[in-house]
């Protein structure tokens, strides 16, 4: 049988993937397992289907560790093992940096497991997430694909598909400063880092992100000024820094003027709109330029 698609999502599947090769693989481009209540280990004869485009296995109870030599598939495109929190079982370890050797790569969901950890800063070399996407045709892409995911339905798995670039590594156990080498993926579309344990400040060079359209931030320990250049993302629809530890005045202009105070609660030391909390030392410096001017003009005034 050659074999091209297995598309076998929310099956109510129970047997598990075969620990070895079942198929003559040389044209298998397409697994999609995802949603079903397996226990299964991710089996190493994968890493050998080098023609692999789309892997998803996402909410399927995986267990076990990624065998590295899923960085060797020239071909992977999308690649989610999003939800599988048993993964923690071995490799609760880290995510592997060898992963930054998949240079086809658009879509990468590590989202809910178990990973600890820093993020590693080698993800910055994933090559194809550091070009530029015709946005347009991506950000269409991805309301059509959260509607497609929510409908549960298979045609979203076709070779024609075209791809959100996006990383989510939310929902974790990952911490470590931000790893400014994301940055370097200037044709990211969405970055989803909440909830984990990430510290650190958000790198001026932010910026550099910007075809950027959704970032989220929330609950994490990230600390420091939320930096002014963020405000010159444009195209970002999505903007979530809440329960962090975020401190200082918000750079309110320009574009990030279109979030209103919930993609900003809960970091105590933040202050300024669209936050309804008074900055001190904004106070005290137009208190302080008021007295100023006062003295000014006595002076001007006993001059004459
Ligand atoms: C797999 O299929 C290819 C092409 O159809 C063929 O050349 C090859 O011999 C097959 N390999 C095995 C192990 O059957
Ligand atoms: C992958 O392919 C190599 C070389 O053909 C082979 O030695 C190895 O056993 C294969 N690994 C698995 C897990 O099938
Ligand atoms: C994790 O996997 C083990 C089998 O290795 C299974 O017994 C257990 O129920 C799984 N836990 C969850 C939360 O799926
Ligand atoms: C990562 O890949 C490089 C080159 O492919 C290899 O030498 C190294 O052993 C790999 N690291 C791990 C942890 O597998
Ligand atoms: C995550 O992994 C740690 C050890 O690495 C373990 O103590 C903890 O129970 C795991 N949490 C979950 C939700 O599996
Ligand atoms: C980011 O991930 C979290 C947790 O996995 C999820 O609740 C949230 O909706 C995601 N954010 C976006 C913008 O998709
Ligand atoms: C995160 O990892 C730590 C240390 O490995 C562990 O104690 C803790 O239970 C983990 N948290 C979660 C939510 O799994
Ligand atoms: C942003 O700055 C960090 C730290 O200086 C650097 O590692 C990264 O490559 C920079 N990103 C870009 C796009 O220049
Ligand atoms: C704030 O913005 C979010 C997302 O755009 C929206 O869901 C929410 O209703 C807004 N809240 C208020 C108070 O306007
Ligand atoms: C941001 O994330 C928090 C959870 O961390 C959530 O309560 C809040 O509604 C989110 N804000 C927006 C604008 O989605």
């Amino acid at each position: 049988m050659n074999l091209t698609e297995l598309l076998l999502s929310s099956c109510l599947l129970t047997v598990s993937i075969p620990s070895t090769e079942p198929v003559n693989s040389t044209s298998f481009t397409v697994l999609d397992l995802s949603s079903n209540p397996l226990n299964s280990e991710l089996p190493d004869w994968l890493v050998n289907v080098s023609t692999l485009v789309h892997v998803d296995l996402s909410y399927f109870n995986l267990y076990g560790r990624i065998p590295l030599g899923f960085s060797e598939l020239p071909n992977l495109q999308y690649f989610n093992l999003a939800g599988n929190n048993n993964l923690s079982n071995g490799f609760s370890e880290e995510i592997p940096p060898n992963l930054s050797d998949l240079s086809s790569l658009q879509v990468l969901d590590l989202a809910e497991n178990n990973l600890t950890g820093r993020i590693p800063g080698s993800l910055g070399d994933l090559q194809a997430m550091a070009q530029e996407q015709i946005v347009i045709q991506y950000l269409l892409y991805y309301e059509e694909n959260l509607m497609i995911t929510a409908k549960r339905q298979l045609q979203l798995f076709t070779k024609a598909l075209s791809l959100v670039t996006s990383l989510d590594l939310s929902g974790s156990n990952l911490s470590g400063d931000f790893p400014e080498e994301l940055t370097k993926l200037s044709g990211l579309v969405v970055l989803n880092l909440s909830r984990n344990h990430i510290s650190g400040k958000i790198p001026e060079n932010i910026s550099s992100l910007h075809q950027l359209s959704s970032l989220d931030l929330s609950s994490n320990n990230l600390l420091g000024s939320i930096p002014p250049t963020l405000s010159s993302l444009s195209f970002i629809g999505y903007l979530n820094l809440s329960n962090d530890d975020f401190s200082g005045t918000i750079p309110y202009a320009e574009h990030l003027t279109t979030y209103n105070a919930s993609s900003f609660f809960g970091n105590p030391a933040l202050c300024g709109p669209p936050l309804n909390v008074k900055c001190q030392d904004e106070d005290s410096d137009s208190q302080m330029e008021e007295e100023v001017s006062i003295k000014i003009t006595i002076m001007e005034m006993n001059k004459k």
